[in-house]
């Protein structure tokens, strides 16, 4: 099945009061179980009304003195089942990053773990991803997708993926059917949006002609 992760982000017009009419606008009968939606981590008790919902953060902390973290027990409470991870507006020490998947693999948690290059996706890889998001930065907001610019980067990332059985999602720049198929075409398993469908006019029409 390919993924489409939709990211938030913290876009005005996602957050306060327009986070629950888009998330209405965004579902359908395409949702499920291929969508999942990453709201920011003040709307994770949403996750009771919408079924798709995943954060956008999570910390290795568990219940104890840890003032501002936001705990994998706490969004389970909420039924939100899993999190990105190191994303590029957001990166996370490697340490970190090794011990939330220990902790995730307990708690049968669904990290997506952002990478940045092909350096990155592997050291990610080898400590027990199971998802990586290859998305460079650069492309990230803009209208030139990874799909067009890197192909031959996610043909390198899909491989190291799969040789560790994880699988990988591209982001960065996707906007059109177009860049998608040519995502699944090069072997990636989804692809992670933002701007695409948060910005534009009709959220409900980018998402679905980008669902395949
Ligand atoms: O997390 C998704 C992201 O960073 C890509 O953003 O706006 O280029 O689709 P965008």
């Amino acid at each position: 099945m390919f993924q489409t992760v939709v990211n938030l982000k913290t876009y005005s017009e996602s957050m306060g009061q327009n986070t629950v009419s888009l998330l209405r606008k965004l579902r359908n009968e395409k949702s499920s179980p291929s969508l999942k939606i990453a709201v920011p981590v003040t709307r994770v008790h949403l996750g009771k009304e919408f079924e798709n919902l995943i954060s956008q953060h999570v910390d290795s902390v568990s219940f104890g003195a840890h003032t501002g973290h936001i705990l994998m027990e706490d969004l389970i409470s909420f039924g939100i089942k899993g999190s990105l991870l190191n994303h590029s507006e957001k990166r996370i020490p490697k340490p970190i990053i090794k011990s939330t998947i220990a902790k995730a693999a307990e708690l049968d948690f669904n990290l997506i773990i952002c990478s940045k290059d092909l350096d990155e996706t592997k050291e990610i890889c080898q400590m027990g991803a199971t998802v990586v998001a290859y998305e460079p930065p650069e492309l990230i907001g803009g209208d030139i997708s990874v799909a067009i610019s890197k192909p031959h980067i996610i043909e390198q990332a899909v491989e190291i993926c799969q040789s560790y059985g994880a699988r990988l999602l591209v982001g960065a720049g996707i906007k059109t059917k177009k860049d998608v198929e040519i995502s699944r075409e090069l072997g990636a398993s989804g692809i992670l949006v933002s701007s695409g469908v948060v910005k534009a006019k009709d959220p409900f029409y980018a998402l679905n002609s980008l669902m395949i």
